[in-house]
């Protein structure tokens, strides 16, 4: 049975029907073991800078460039100002590097953690963002081949699927910080 607070409360009850299903003691067959694991509840950032998570600092920058990236391709589209095409380069450019030193801390926080790497939804949300950075080099690399003709259609597309890759990755983050408590810290009350 999971020790931590957060769980303990909706883990009773569901003990409490499975047994009344099948038998007192029963529900005991049905405990995940990974919530036995040593270091379970551990689940406190320790790649930070005086308790400030670097992942949760750091993720901010792809997310606003990928969308910046979108918008420029659009306003290319609209304008035909070449301007807008040289602003998505860049901005495809720096989505693709600053998420991958993203990556870089948060890996280190799901290898480091014990309490982050006991648990799927870390891994899950590891996966959806190598989609995403795999997308946003992509677009970038496209682009260095002649970055004005490289907007319509595909680097537009592109841009369009790395916003909706980057919602994904940056909602299925944020669960993982407010539902699952994972990468915060244990010092407030
Ligand atoms: C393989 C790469 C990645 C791994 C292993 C990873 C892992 C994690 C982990 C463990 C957390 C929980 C908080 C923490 O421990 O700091 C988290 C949160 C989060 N991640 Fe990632 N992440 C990766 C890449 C990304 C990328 C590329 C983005 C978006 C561009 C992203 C967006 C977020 C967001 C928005 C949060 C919530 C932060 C908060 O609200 O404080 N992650 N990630």
């Amino acid at each position: 049975m999971a020790k931590d607070g957060n769980d303990t409360q909706g883990g009773k009850q569901a003990k409490h029907e499975t047994d009344d299903m099948l038998g007192e003691g029963k529900a005991d067959l049905f405990e995940d073991p990974v919530a036995d694991l040593p270091g379970f509840n551990q689940t406190s950032s320790r790649i930070a800078i005086a308790g400030h998570p670097l992942h949760a600092m750091s993720v901010a920058f792809p997310i606003a460039l990928t969308f910046c990236n979108f918008g420029a391709d659009l306003f290319y589209w609209w304008t035909g100002d070449v301007f807008w095409a040289r602003a998505a380069l860049w901005a495809a450019g720096m989505a693709f590097l600053i998420g991958v030193a993203a990556a870089f801390t948060g890996t280190l926080e799901l290898l480091f953690v014990p309490g982050i790497r006991a648990r799927a939804a870390a891994w899950t949300h590891a996966g959806i963002a190598v989609v995403l950075l795999s997308i946003l080099g992509a677009n970038w690399g496209y682009r260095l081949y002649g970055y004005e003709d490289a907007v319509l259609p595909y680097g537009i597309l592109l841009s369009a699927f790395s916003v909706v890759m980057v919602g994904a990755t940056g909602w299925h983050g944020g669960r993982l910080v407010f539902d699952y408590h994972l990468g915060t810290s244990d010092t407030g009350n």
